[in-house]
């Protein structure tokens, strides 16, 4: 893993643009998995600053919330055209989601596998980390799961989205659709941004040196190329 530790959130959040903008600039039809949270929006000003061009890249999402319609201002497919979508010209054709109020929610998750296949496979993923150490939304458990699926979610996690539900824990969803570890590994590349004191324990135990699926991002040693970008506070373990 190359460790890039920067002074302060804000120049984290620049670093982490500067790779996916340099990323579009050398290979302009790839293919990203995103993020969304509050570390992944200084990241997408920053990458709206670069004038990047998206006109050939394709994008998929790491997750979207069970029940939650994409129209909704809550879903994170909202959330995504609010800090990136509306703000550059991708193509709305090649922006890809997992649909929350899918009917049959085996079938969407095969979809969206399939989805990523077809488009050639996911270049670069861009990761964010939860306070628990999840990555997407596969929470710590005793087995994760390899593909895209429905994924239960812990109190905690839904506490630190509850921001975007008038802060009320019991209208945060208990579910999610999530691309899996596998979905995530099989990516040509992996970059995760971490900042902020919170998240120094969970890049602590995903660096610790073992594998576990009580640490989700752990399993990110696996994988030859990912590059991390933490500020000074999440760093303070390394
Ligand atoms: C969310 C998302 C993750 C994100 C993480 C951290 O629940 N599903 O993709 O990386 O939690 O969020 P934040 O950046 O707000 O701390």
């Amino acid at each position: 893993m190359n460790v890039r530790i920067c002074e302060s959130a804000a120049a984290a959040a620049a670093t982490a643009a500067l790779v996916i903008a340099g990323r579009l600039k050398s290979h302009p039809a790839s293919v990203f998995g995103l993020p969304t949270g509050r570390t992944s929006v200084p990241v997408y000003d920053a990458l709206v600053r670069t004038r990047p061009d998206f006109s050939r890249a394709r994008t998929f999402n790491l997750d979207e919330f069970v029940g939650i319609a994409a129209a909704d201002p809550r879903s994170f497919r909202a959330f995504m055209e609010r800090h990136l979508f509306s703000r550059v010209n991708i193509k709305r054709r090649h922006i890809h989601f997992l649909n929350g109020i899918a009917a049959d929610v085996a079938a969407e998750c095969v979809r969206f596998e399939r989805a990523i296949r077809r488009a050639g496979g996911l270049d670069l993923v861009v990761l964010g980390i939860g306070a628990n150490g999840h990555i997407g939304f596969n929470e710590p458990a005793t087995a994760l799961f390899l593909r895209t699926h429905r994924a239960g979610l812990t109190v905690a996690t839904r506490r630190a989205n509850a921001a975007a539900f008038g802060g009320r824990l019991s209208r945060v969803p208990r579910e999610a659709l999530s691309m899996g570890i596998g979905t995530i590994l099989a990516a040509r590349s992996i970059l995760l941004i971490a900042t902020g004191h919170s998240k120094a324990r969970p890049i602590k135990r995903m660096l610790a040196g073992r594998i576990t699926p009580a640490v989700p991002a752990s399993f990110l040693q696996l994988h030859q190329d990912v590059e991390l970008v933490l500020d000074a506070a999440a760093a303070k373990g390394v």
